[in-house]
């Protein structure tokens, strides 16, 4: 479904040193030359189709910078990535027009940030949310629109009631479930999870994983789940890529990965999460 090669990131003004400069051997992301910040270098992966691929890493390795990249929120420095739906996957999609990212990203694609007011206008009402991604999909009439966020309410266990509430006025795991209304509206092939759950009470947590869960085999959605707690890595994601200074050091089976780590740093993170 998503086929992402050699995508990489760098703010600042990059020099011709800063890949070979920089990542896990390193120990950091940042240019001695010339200062830039490699976010992400090298970066390759697939997703299939109803598969979770998970992306786990200590803070500042890169993940957000990632998914941020795919949803078009920044702009990637170089590499490719390509999605099933669009032009049967033979366009690379990070170097498309703006209307054309537009496109993807309104038909194709659904986000789900980690601070709800990334993803929602805290004072715009719960369902006027959902229909604005609704209108971005080419969404016209208001009475299907309502008819749309209401079933969507419904599927992530938000009370219908509170269609007309402000998300300001909803408790963090109730926004996260508006927010994963939202960027399902599309019924988009690709869903792209920023750290859901980090700040949630446990139980909560364990409830909103479970929306996730379900809701992904019954759409059998192809999505990336970003966390840095490998316990949702382990409940949610199939494979998994363990990133560090904007590189990715080991990618394999969840599996594989938290029970027989091969790399030192995977290691040093499975065991410090134990
Ligand atoms: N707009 C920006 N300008 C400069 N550097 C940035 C910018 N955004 C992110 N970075 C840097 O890019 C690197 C990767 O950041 P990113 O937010 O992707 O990490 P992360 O893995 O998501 O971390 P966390 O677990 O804390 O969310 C960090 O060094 C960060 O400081
Ligand atoms: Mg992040
Ligand atoms: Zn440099």
């Amino acid at each position: 479904m998503l086929t992402v090669n050699n995508l990489a990131k760098i703010y600042g003004s990059s020099c011709s040193h800063c890949l070979e400069l920089t990542g896990p051997a390193h120990k950091s992301n940042v240019c001695p030359r010339c200062g830039s910040v490699v976010a992400c270098a090298n970066i390759s992966f697939q997703v299939d189709k109803g598969e979770i691929f998970g992306l786990v890493g200590e803070s500042g390795s890169g993940k957000s910078t990632l998914v941020r990249c795919l949803y078009f929120d920044e702009e990637a420095t170089g590499g490719e990535a390509r999605l099933a739906p669009y032009q049967d996957g033979r366009v690379n999609m990070l170097a498309v027009s703006a209307q054309q990212k537009r496109f993807i990203r309104n038909h194709l694609m659904g986000m789900v940030y980690q601070y709800p007011h990334l993803g929602l206008k805290m004072y715009f009402s719960c369902g006027g949310n959902i229909a604005e991604k609704l209108l971005d999909a080419g969404f016209r009439h208001v009475g299907r629109m309502r008819e749309r966020a209401a079933e969507l309410l419904q599927r992530t266990e938000v009370p219908p009631g509170r269609m007309d509430d402000l998300p300001a006025t909803f408790s963090g795991g109730m926004q996260q479930r508006v927010q994963i209304a939202k960027a399902l509206a599309n019924s988009p092939p690709l869903l792209l999870l920023d750290e859901v759950t980090t700040g949630l009470d446990v139980s909560v947590q364990a409830r909103v994983l479970d929306l996730i869960r379900s809701l992904q085999q019954e759409m059998q959605l192809a999505v990336v789940v970003v966390s840095h707690d490998l316990g949702v890595i382990r409940l949610l994601s199939g494979r998994t890529a363990v990133m560090k200074n904007g590189q990715m050091v080991e990618v394999g089976l969840t599996d594989q990965i938290l029970e027989d780590p091969q790399q030192p740093y995977t290691q040093l993170l499975v065991s410090s999460q134990l």
